[in-house]
């Protein structure tokens, strides 16, 4: 029986690929670039599987197909803002992602983040490359101190509660949550952490924000000039979430009129683009989208895709369907 054939969107660590062409019959993107709207559209006329990344637009561009053969898109990532659910449900796709295995490591960057903020250690690593340190002195790029200190947690799913188990354990901060729905008491206990009614209640009460919601259209700019405002003057933002989340414009003015005390960002509105205010502004700290990027981590999330492909093609649930009726519909090209 043939194997169903996959399309991979970007490059990824080789064992998953090798074990991904074990099973199936795979093409990747070898020159590693992100694929335009047509060559979506040419994917999901003629692969039986999409695997893409959070790097892709797939807009209703890439659906508008005569004969769609893709019938299930397994993201290479937990965020699937990039992907139009309304158009894959109309046309029965199902899709996935990756949850829990980069839960850690992104928690672990947006600590580092915030640290690295507080204590402004962008700041020095600037200093020192570009040869300016003339020796330290009392006053010298002094910072913030983080622990002890209230952060506020925006979005408590998985990242969220890693990020207030480092927060809480590691650096005896007291934890604030904004959710939208209400977190059971039993697990805002295991943090001996409070939820907030509303985000403006939670945003005045923290010396951190640390962002951990989804992206999307519900959480376009949930932090704009408004919410900015309301944030202490000397607190700091941090966002591994999403870049829409946060309204860059507003946050440049915040940092520029010194309206907050600084803030760090591994995501960004118009990746890879940098908004030109933002790359001004000293008090912010800047990565490339490094959420999940560990050895580890970016392997478990390959082997999670592979999970969800076999799982679809033998005929079962997928573990991580977020949308789509499954593989009920289909006729399996293979059994795994
Ligand atoms: C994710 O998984 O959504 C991370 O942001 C990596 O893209």
């Amino acid at each position: 029986m043939s194997k169903p054939s996959v399309l991979v969107s970007r490059r990824l660590p080789a064992a998953v690929e090798a074990k991904l062409s074990d099973g199936y019959d795979v093409v990747f993107n070898r020159n590693d670039r992100p694929m335009s709207a047509d060559q979506f559209r040419d994917a999901l006329a003629n692969f039986d599987a999409v695997v893409p990344t959070g790097t892709d637009r797939i807009d209703a561009r890439a659906f508008d197909v005569p004969r769609l053969r893709t019938r299930i898109i397994a993201n290479y990532g937990v965020g699937f803002s990039h992907i139009d659910l309304a158009c894959t449900e109309r046309q029965a796709i199902t899709v996935t992602n990756t949850p829990d295995v980069l839960s850690e490591c992104t928690a672990d960057l947006a600590m580092m983040m915030m640290l690295m903020v507080a204590r402004r250690a962008g700041d020095g690593e600037r200093e020192l490359r570009a040869g300016a340190w003339d020796g330290g002195r009392p006053t010298h790029l002094v910072g913030t101190k983080v622990s002890g200190k209230v952060l506020g947690i925006v979005g408590f799913g998985r990242i969220g509660q890693e990020m207030a188990r480092r927060a809480h354990f590691g650096f005896g901060m007291e934890i604030v949550v904004y959710n939208r729905s209400r977190v059971p008491e039993e697990v805002l206990a295991r943090f001996g952490a409070r939820q907030a009614e509303s985000l403006d209640a939670l945003l005045p009460q923290c010396d951190f924000v640390s962002l951990h919601c989804p992206g999307g259209p519900e959480n376009r700019h949930l932090m704009n000039g408004v919410r900015l405002s309301l944030m202490k003057p000397d607190a700091y933002l941090i966002n591994t979430a999403r870049g829409e989340v946060v309204n860059e414009t507003a946050l440049a003015q915040a940092l520029m009129f010194d309206t907050i005390g600084g803030a760090a960002l591994d995501v960004f509105e118009r990746e890879p683009a940098i908004d030109p205010m933002l790359a001004q502004c000293d008090n912010l700290v800047m990565l490339p989208h490094l959420g999940s990027a560990t050895r580890e981590t970016r392997e478990a999330m390959g082997m999670r895709v592979i999970e969800n492909l076999d799982a679809f093609f033998r005929g079962e649930m997928p573990r991580d369907l977020v949308a789509g009726p499954g593989p009920k519909l289909h006729v399996l090209p293979r059994i795994v």
